[in-house]
């Protein structure tokens, strides 16, 4: 029996799911209503988080605890780090990193949580590619590209700090919740992957580009998740 925890952190990238959704009950944990329905044909688990890490984090824990999700997709938007990623394209991960986590004075990589002994969270294989089949199906226009999604508590506006995780951490996309839910869904062994569109490019174009694109990728992403839960209901 599956059950899906999908988690956006922004009302805009959930409330189609959640009008989507039948017979849902909303259970109200740590500041989130947490919509536990039918989607697609099947259980889910819908959540707006909130923006950052620990919100991501803790909600991770929720839906492992208290629902038994048995799968985790985070959907979204995101900053491209990548040329090929235009504003409107869909990442899908291959794995998330932490940006922000920085403990090289006692030997560790840049990235890495002490004594985890890597710094990449590997997404599920299945889920990936089932999310790049119902990309094609839905989104058949769109660019889709499997890459790295790289997280830190901070909105990524400026060339230089861009060409930072380009060059120490090779990210395809910048956000800012998806490596806390890969973490949390490694530490509880559920199988992950994020899903984000592109909503700006994570240079000083950012901050006019982010409110113009954000509903329409918001939408984009949102639309694939549902065509994936068709698959996995089964
Ligand atoms: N989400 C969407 N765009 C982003 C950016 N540039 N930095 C961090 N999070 C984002």
């Amino acid at each position: 029996m599956i059950k899906v925890g999908i988690i956006g952190a922004m009302e805009l990238e959930v409330e189609q799911l959640k009008a989507d959704m039948s017979e849902a009950k909303i259970v109200k944990k740590a500041g989130m209503d947490f919509h536990e329905g039918a989607l697609n044909g099947a259980d889910a688990v819908v959540v707006r988080c909130g923006i950052g890490k620990v919100n991501a984090a803790l909600c991770v824990q929720i839906l492992a605890d208290v629902f038994g999700v048995t799968h985790v997709i985070n959907t979204g938007v995101a900053g491209s780090l990548n040329a090929a990623l235009d504003i409107g394209d869909i990442l899908i991960s291959k794995d998330a990193l932490h940006h922000d986590m920085d403990v090289r004075v006692f030997g560790y990589q840049l990235g890495e949580v002490p004594q985890m002994g890597f710094r990449e969270f590997t997404a599920d294989v299945q889920l990936a590619d089932l999310a790049r089949n119902a990309c094609e199906k839905v989104n058949p226009d769109i660019n889709v590209v499997l890459g790295r999604v790289v997280s830190g508590d901070q909105f990524i506006s400026s060339k230089e700090v861009k060409e930072h995780l380009i060059s120490e951490f090779h990210g395809d996309c910048a956000e800012m919740e998806g490596a806390s839910i890969a973490h949390g869904a490694y530490l509880n062994g559920i199988p992950f992957v994020i899903i984000r569109a592109i909503s700006d490019k994570a240079d000083d174009s950012a901050e006019m580009d982010y409110p113009t694109f954000e509903k329409a990728a918001a939408r984009h992403s949102a639309a694939l998740v549902e065509e994936m839960l068709k698959e996995l209901r089964s």
